[in-house]
């Protein structure tokens, strides 16, 4: 079952909406369980399908769609790379690499602390900033150097 918290901001949500289409508010329903847990399990999804009056499997086509849904844990700061092609020719796979390096796990793994998780994401809209990466869908960091990342990490790393 969602948490009051999610089915709160999901009604509200609906009311964007017509009463007959609810199945609109499957994204933002989607993010807000992953705000509250940090990843979206297969029941989180069927709740979700629940709530919105939506069969599972629209719900799941959804999920699995969008790069920025985490379907399994991402660690507390999920760093998500931006791979596509202006990121990839300004510097993303030495972005990638310096991450992988300083962090010691690899793509799509959490560091033991559980503190950061790294993923591959797709065109965020931001290429004149590549390369870049995002910190859980909400912060972008932008022209990437191997010093920004370092401060990056350290001040996530207080957190
Ligand atoms: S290619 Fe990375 S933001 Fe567009």
């Amino acid at each position: 079952m969602l948490s009051e918290q999610v089915q709160a901001k999901t009604d509200r949500e609906l009311k964007k909406y017509p009463a007959d289409q609810k199945q609109s508010a499957v994204m933002a329903a989607l993010r807000f369980v992953q705000d509250e847990k940090g990843w979206i399990s297969s029941d989180d999804m069927a709740d979700v399908a629940a709530y919105l009056g939506m069969p599972k499997m629209a719900v799941y086509e959804v999920a699995t769609f969008y790069h920025m849904y985490n379907l399994k844990p991402m660690g507390k700061n999920t760093l998500t790379v931006c791979t596509n092609l202006s990121c990839t020719l300004c510097g993303a796979h030495d972005v990638l690499e310096h991450l992988e390096h300083k962090l010691g796990v690899g793509l799509n793994e959490v560091t033991a602390d559980g503190k950061f998780g790294i993923r591959e994401g797709e065109c965020m809209g931001a290429c004149v900033a590549a390369p870049l990466l995002t910190v859980n869908n909400k912060r972008i960091c932008s022209h990437l150097t191997s010093e920004k990342i370092d401060q990056l990490l350290a001040e996530l790393d207080k957190q």
